[in-house]
């Protein structure tokens, strides 16, 4: 493999793709690289050569799959944090093989994200041209036939979002300077990305909204499936980033997942004490995170084993965002629900330390 830090999801898994190519034999929609079946087993895994890479509910990743086939683009809506981007760049890369047809929703993106733009250069020494125009994400993937990936489509301003009502029902992108279009082939589709929160500050316009599958992305489930979750993460990232080996730990990721899910909740697990949530989200991605950092620290500062004292600083960061209400919070979750645990003594310490 080619060394990049963050390796494209396709490259990354060439051997499982590989071997799902080969071994399928169910029908492939036009432009696909595998059967919608193999699509989803390379996302979920088989046990054996095919590794997980979302873990959730097989229903939902069968009727995201499912949309990519039809007429319909996909919309991948949820929290912060529940792999909305994560799967749509592996959908994209067992569909077509390419992940990176990707346009970043913000409220800057401009209308050439999604149409295209011009090379001025050329603009203005040879006059419009198809050599002058510089195509978008969205225009490479019709033309090619691939998925092209929208994230955070409800940040971007409406107007811009409108510009994809003619590319996803019309499936065609007019170039009125040249007197053009281009034409989307089969496998063209497209999927993007939403937040929960967003909802509102650029809503979705009722004639797009239409254009759109949408489905919900949900938390993990239950506390055992979340610390499979951060677990696999972890040791994944750790390896790409090359940190010396660390012991598992396991024990502390299960106390970071159950401090946010209770911070989260409002409730400890055992529903008996109430507490308050900080303003931050402690998503699945934050534990992930502050693990992660926990694993730097123990293996270059520590003894090589994941610590109470290696996560505290990571926790308190993410749950202080706010440093006046979130401290409180914070305090009070450290004396009424840590401090009284059995077997957490270690843990309190290092979180009261640090703050
Ligand atoms: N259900 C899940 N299965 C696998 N990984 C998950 C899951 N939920 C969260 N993650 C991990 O959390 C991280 C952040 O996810 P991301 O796709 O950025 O979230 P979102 O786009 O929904 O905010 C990723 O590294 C992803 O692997
Ligand atoms: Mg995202």
């Amino acid at each position: 493999m080619t060394n990049v830090l963050r390796p494209h999801a396709e490259d990354q898994y060439a051997e499982e793709l590989a071997i799902l190519a080969k071994d399928d034999d169910r029908p492939r929609p036009p432009g696909w690289h595998l059967s919608p079946w193999a699509v989803t087993t390379y996302v979920l895994g088989d046990g054996e050569r095919i590794t997980p890479k979302y873990i959730g509910p097989r229903r939902v990743v069968e009727v995201a799959v499912a949309t990519l086939a039809t007429d319909r683009a996909l919309l991948l809506l949820g929290v912060p944090g529940t792999a909305k981007t994560w799967l749509s760049e592996h959908l994209a890369a067992a569909v077509s093989g390419d992940s990176t047809l990707l346009v970043q929703g913000t409220a800057g993106t401009a209308e050439e994200a999604i149409r295209y733009g011009w090379n001025y250069a050329r603009l203005l020494a040879e006059g419009p041209s198809r050599e002058a125009l510089t195509p978008s994400p969205v225009m490479r993937a019709m033309a090619s036939g691939a998925v092209a990936r929208i994230e955070e489509l409800t940040r971007m301003p409406s107007d811009v979002q409108d510009a994809l009502i003619t590319v996803l029902s019309e499936k065609t992108l007019p170039i009125p300077e040249l007197n053009e279009e281009v034409q989307a082939v089969p496998g063209f589709n497209v999927i993007a990305t939403a937040n929960d929160r967003d909802r509102g500050v650029n809503e979705l316009s009722s004639a797009l909204r239409r254009r759109f599958n949408t489905v919900v992305l949900p938390l993990p489930a239950g506390a055992d499936e979340e610390v499979e979750i951060v677990a696999r993460r972890v040791a994944q990232l750790s390896a790409a980033l090359r940190l010396p080996e660390t012991a598992t730990g396991l024990e502390e990721i299960r106390r970071v997942v159950t401090v946010f899910r209770e911070l989260r909740s409002g409730v400890t697990e055992d529903g008996r004490t109430k507490v308050k949530s900080p303003s931050g989200t402690l998503s699945t991605a934050e534990a992930i995170s502050v693990l992660t950092g926990g694993v730097a620290l123990a293996a270059h500062f520590g003894d090589g084993v994941l610590r109470p004292a290696d996560v505290a600083a990571g926790i308190v960061g993410a749950v202080v965002q706010d440093p006046v209400s979130d401290t409180v919070v914070w305090r009070e979750y450290l004396e009424t629900v840590v401090r009284e645990r059995e077997g957490w003594r270690d843990f309190y310490r290092a979180c009261r330390d640090e703050r």
